[in-house]
């Protein structure tokens, strides 16, 4: 079975989406490890409360060997490798984890590390992308699932979903319209790395079997 490891920081809709793909039948994939960078987070309980092996993974508190930039990141994105190398994942996704993840995280799943994020990237990346796109005026917004790399958002584009975007729009109003979005696209991306049909080519990335590969759910089979 194709297992994955999910990364969370917040509420954790994106992990319940893939959760009940998986519980319906709409997906076939299995979650290994749920990891959290917070104690606090809601997406905890979705994970306990669907018997799924979760751990808590917070950053370690500053001290002279692990504060500051770069070295304190390349740690904790060693300990994230440790575990979910132990867990035995094929992909690691981020749904909705706060924390930038650096080289060694990057080098133990070669691409094999995605991210959801609520906007047409490259357009807004970053936090609170919706309120970006609403201060903008845009007209069309979504989001995108892409490679993670060491940049913030950065990564090669794997699928692009997208949303309208109305005059009396808030964020917030925004945002649950992406999310809607989020929830099926993130599967859909899933299911095409379960069926081994995502591959890099250099900067892009390719999916098997797609003459478009606007959006994912275009892709037909
Ligand atoms: C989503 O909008 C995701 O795109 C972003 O953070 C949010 C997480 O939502 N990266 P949830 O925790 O999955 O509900």
């Amino acid at each position: 079975m194709f297992r994955l490891g999910v990364l969370v920081s917040g509420r954790g809709t994106n992990l319940q989406a893939l959760i009940d793909a998986i519980e319906e039948g709409r997906l076939r994939a299995e979650i290994s490890v749920v990891i959290s960078d917070s104690p606090e987070a809601p997406a905890l309980e979705r994970a306990r409360r669907h018997g799924l092996r979760n751990v808590i993974l917070p950053p370690a508190t500053s001290s002279p060997a692990t504060s500051g930039g770069g070295g304190s990141r390349r740690e904790y994105s060693t300990r994230l490798a440790e575990v979910l190398r132990d867990a035995g994942c094929d992909l690691v996704v981020l749904a909705g984890f706060m924390r930038m993840v650096g080289r060694p995280l990057l080098d133990a799943f070669p691409g094999r590390v995605i991210n959801i994020h609520p906007s047409l990237l490259p357009s807004f990346p970053g936090r609170e992308a919706q309120a970006q796109a609403v201060a903008h005026g845009v007209r069309v917004s979504g989001c995108t699932v892409h490679f993670v790399d060491e940049g913030m958002d950065s990564g090669p584009i794997i699928a692009q979903a997208a949303a309208p975007v109305h005059q009396t729009d808030d964020a917030d109003a925004l945002a649950a319209r992406i999310l809607v979005e989020e929830h099926r696209l993130l599967v859909d991306v899933v299911r095409l790395f379960a069926e081994g049909r995502v591959r890099l080519d250099g900067n892009r990335a390719i999916i098997a079997g797609s003459a478009s590969a606007r959006e994912a759910g275009d892709v037909d089979g």
